[in-house]
């Protein structure tokens, strides 16, 4: 029996631990990878105004690398789709970028830009 008790209190425990881990708020160090998106996006912007592809690519292949990550603890489906969407949308931006399509480009820029947003709105909701 005491046994028994032990190990629902050690589960617990361990419970404990887990949910606070996963609540955590984001690191110093995470907190400069996330502005590093927003480097990467102004510099795609740079690269469309000016039909600069290589940057557009830089910029674009970077981010795409991001979307491949989740960045944060959260199972819910609604960030998951924006995750997705995002990860989709820097894809077709590097494909725009290396047939030096502008207008795919600005078009994949433009939908990536509301995944941005979108995922950022979502997250204050929660
Ligand atoms: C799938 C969700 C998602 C998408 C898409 C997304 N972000 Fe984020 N972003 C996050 C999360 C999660 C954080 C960290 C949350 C926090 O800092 O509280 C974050 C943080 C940031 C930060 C840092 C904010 C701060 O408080 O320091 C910037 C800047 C940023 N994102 C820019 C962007 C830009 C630009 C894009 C699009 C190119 C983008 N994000 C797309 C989820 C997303």
């Amino acid at each position: 029996m005491a046994f028994q008790h032990r190990f629902i209190v050690s589960i617990g425990l361990v419970l404990c631990v887990a949910a606070a881990a996963a609540a955590q708020p984001p690191s110093d160090s995470d907190k400069v990878e996330m502005q590093k998106k927003l480097e990467y996006s102004r510099q795609i912007l740079d690269g469309l105004v000016t039909e600069d592809f290589d940057k557009i690519l830089r910029g674009a292949r970077a981010l795409n690398e991001f979307g491949k990550r989740k960045w944060i603890e959260n199972e819910s489906a609604e960030y998951r789709m924006q995750n997705q969407v995002f990860w989709f949308t820097t894809g077709t931006l590097v494909m725009a970028a290396e047939k030096e399509s502008i207008d795919g480009a600005t078009l994949s820029y433009t939908q990536m830009t509301h995944s941005c947003v979108n995922c950022h709105k979502l997250l204050r909701r929660q």
